[in-house]
């Protein structure tokens, strides 16, 4: 069996080997998924020493920077994002970082909610790692504008300063915008503390503008709690990014395309149950 895993600390509540085994039992690879607790202190000695024998691995909080430094060569979006969620053991033994979170973001709001981002106006809410993460795919899809906002605006500024080679992304405070979009993604982690970034409702023009919460839960989010009481015409979370993140991971790794579907689905339903 090739051996894969999810590196983390905490890692208990990863999704990530369920996901792995469902996508493995689906194409027959034979390989296997485990959750990994590297240490906090010593995550570079820890992830060598997987990859004498391990092919590959996913990286989750707090260690995504380091195993950025880790790789020893980086897919362009990696080197965007600043951080690595995938590294794969090349032929040589070398490892590829990569960054599957953008990637996943699209395919989830494009291929199965069937949202266009080109042309579109976009506010990402939040300028910390999984914004910085998605920019690139982002702008890839050519928006008509795409705005940043963030609590802290030089953050924000600064990811559009860095970004801006790449199409026309601007920078926000949260009360500073006001005029209608088209998609809004949450990528603060306000939701976790069930809270609302606090930006004005007529962002939302009812009945047309698309909300994301890049956070999930058994049920909706504050995020789109507060979105579908203000009309937007979807509310989405961010389990389907999950997935589709995993996806292109695993494409990464092993060349097969698993089907996101009826993994989504699986979760959703263990979601719903508890
Ligand atoms: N679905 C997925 O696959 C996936 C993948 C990655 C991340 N995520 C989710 O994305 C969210 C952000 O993760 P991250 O890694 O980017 O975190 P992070 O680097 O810690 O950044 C947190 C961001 O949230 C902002 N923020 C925090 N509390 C806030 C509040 N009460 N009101 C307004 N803004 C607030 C911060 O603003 P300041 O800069 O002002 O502090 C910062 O922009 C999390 O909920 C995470 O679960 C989901």
């Amino acid at each position: 069996m090739d051996r894969y895993g999810v590196f983390g600390n905490p890692i208990g509540h990863s999704k990530s080997p369920l996901i792995h085994r469902l996508f493995a039992e689906q194409t027959g690879q034979p390989l296997s998924y485990e959750a990994l607790l590297a240490p906090l202190e010593n995550f570079e000695g820890y992830a060598r020493a997987f990859f004498v024998q391990g092919l590959g691995g996913n990286v989750t909080v707090p260690f995504k920077e380091q195993a950025f430094a880790l790789a020893d060569s980086l897919t362009e979006r990696a080197r965007r994002a600043g951080a690595v969620n995938t590294l794969k053991k090349l032929d040589d033994g070398s490892l590829l970082g990569d960054n599957t979170d953008g990637a996943g973001l699209v395919r989830d709001l494009t291929v199965n909610a069937g949202i266009e981002l080109r042309g579109k106006r976009i506010l990402l809410l939040g300028a910390g790692g999984a914004v910085r993460g998605i920019l690139e795919p982002f702008l890839a899809q050519q928006p008509r504008t795409l705005v940043i906002a963030n609590r802290t605006v030089e953050k924000a500024e600064q990811l559009a300063r860095q970004f801006a080679d790449l199409g026309p992304v601007v920078a926000s405070g949260f009360d500073w915008i006001d005029a209608p979009v088209d998609l809004i993604v949450n990528g603060t982690s306000a939701s976790l503390a069930g809270e609302l970034p606090p930006i004005s409702a007529s962002l939302i023009q009812p009945g047309h503008t698309c909300c994301y919460d890049m956070m999930y839960g058994a049920g909706p989010t504050a995020f789109n709690r507060w979105a579908a009481e203000q009309g937007a015409a979807r509310t989405l979370d961010g389990l389907g990014m999950l997935v589709e993140q995993a996806v292109e991971a695993f494409h990464l790794w092993r060349g097969v395309r698993p089907d996101s579907a009826p993994v989504l689905a699986e979760l959703r339903r263990q979601l719903a149950a508890g």
